[in-house]
């Protein structure tokens, strides 16, 4: 059994910013080919390049729903040049930490924001050369 965080139950049971944005500044669509699970990320990016609102949809684990969750929390009101320093470790260590053998799903959150970002900059979203990589 894995153990998980008070913050990765609060973040699995009551997601936050679940759903689609209309007409994002910027999606980012991953798959994990590891666990076939997948994430879609939708940003919402002001004329000075603050994230103003951030959703996403995942078909994931409980880790994977965390991480996500957690995800948008952090990178609202930040602008795209921070937003693309956010590491998975960081989006893990905001969980309080995940169990190692689930940190690969924080990296698809970290992939996902990577794409979304590409894709506001007008350049081929990462995934386009091919996978995930997943530890
Ligand atoms: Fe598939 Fe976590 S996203 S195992
Ligand atoms: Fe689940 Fe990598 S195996 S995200």
């Amino acid at each position: 059994m894995w153990e998980y965080t008070d913050k990765v139950q609060q973040h699995f049971l009551e997601p936050k910013n679940v759903g689609e944005i209309e007409n994002p500044s910027g999606t980012g669509d991953v798959g994990s080919l590891a666990c076939g699970d997948a994430l879609k990320l939708t940003l919402k990016i002001d004329e000075n390049d603050i994230i103003v609102d951030a959703k996403f949809k995942t078909f994931g684990c409980a880790s994977a729903i965390a991480s996500s969750s957690v995800l948008t929390e952090i990178i609202k009101g930040m602008s795209v040049d921070e937003a693309a320093k956010v590491t998975n470790e960081d989006i893990a260590e905001a969980l309080g930490g995940l169990p190692k053998e689930k940190m690969h799903c924080s990296v698809m959150g970290r992939e996902a924001l990577e794409a979304a970002i590409a894709d506001y900059r007008g350049l081929v979203p990462p995934m386009a050369e091919g996978e995930l990589v997943c530890e």
